[in-house]
């Protein structure tokens, strides 16, 4: 049976501003995203440096909101139980992160977390097969890890329809798929279209004149 799964809003807070992470958080949660974004970037897997488990916890502290969490990091076992610890509620690794991507979805759930796991661009959709029965999501990357601001790879959705299609036909069906990178009310629409359902905006909503026009227009499609 093809689920038709719900659209989730996740907000990139890479995109806000950093000196009033708390109120960019309200802003977000009144606009009706379902969820967001934290991007900690390490300054290895990814060239530039963001936040960690501290600023999260932060976060986590004036805010209801889901937090789902994406590590562009190198080693992410050494930070699941610090990201757990803070107030995740996903955590997506990059497979291209660790040589241990199953000890690292087992960590994540054993904290009864949600796990997903993340490819970049080159990465084939293949590769993540393997892991789907420790997978309650999977983020395909529409631009390449470390900026925002980006344009979305549209040659991304053959990527995403695969991953929809082999999900559906191998008992995965309940699977999220996440899109992040260059995500706005058009992107979104092709990429709703070839079976995403979990939106990643960073500059689509906080460049927007009208955030909580853009996330109504987001969660409609
Ligand atoms: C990029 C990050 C994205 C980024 C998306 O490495 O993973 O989450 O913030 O930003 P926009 O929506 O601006 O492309
Ligand atoms: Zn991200």
């Amino acid at each position: 049976m093809i689920i038709i799964k719900k659209t989730i809003v996740s907000a990139s807070l890479l995109a806000c501003d950093f000196a009033s992470l708390a109120y960019e958080s309200e802003r977000c949660a009144k606009a009706g995203v379902d969820w967001i974004h934290f991007d900690a970037m390490d300054g290895h897997f990814v060239e530039q440096i963001t936040y960690g488990s501290p600023v999260l916890k932060a976060i986590d502290k004036v805010t209801d909101k889901f937090m789902d969490v994406h590590l562009m990091v190198d080693n992410p076992e050494r930070q699941i139980p610090l990201f757990a610890r803070a107030g995740a509620d996903l955590i997506d690794i990059h497979i291209e992160s660790t040589r241990d991507v199953f000890g690292c979805l087992e960590e994540i759930r054993a904290f009864r977390l949600k796990s997903a796991v993340a490819v970049k661009p080159n990465t084939p959709i293949e590769e993540v097969y393997k892991y789907l029965p420790l997978c309650d999501m999977v983020l395909v990357m529409t631009v390449e890890p470390g900026y925002g601001g980006q344009s979305f790879m549209t040659n991304m959705l053959t990527k995403v329809s695969k991953l929809r299609e082999y999900a559906d036909k191998n008992g995965f069906s309940d699977l999220d798929i996440q899109v992040d990178g260059g995500v706005n009310v058009r992107t979104a629409r092709l990429a709703r279209n070839a079976g995403a359902n979990v939106l990643v905006a960073g500059t689509g909503l906080f460049g927007a004149a009208d955030m909580n026009a853009v996330c109504a227009a987001l969660k409609g499609i």
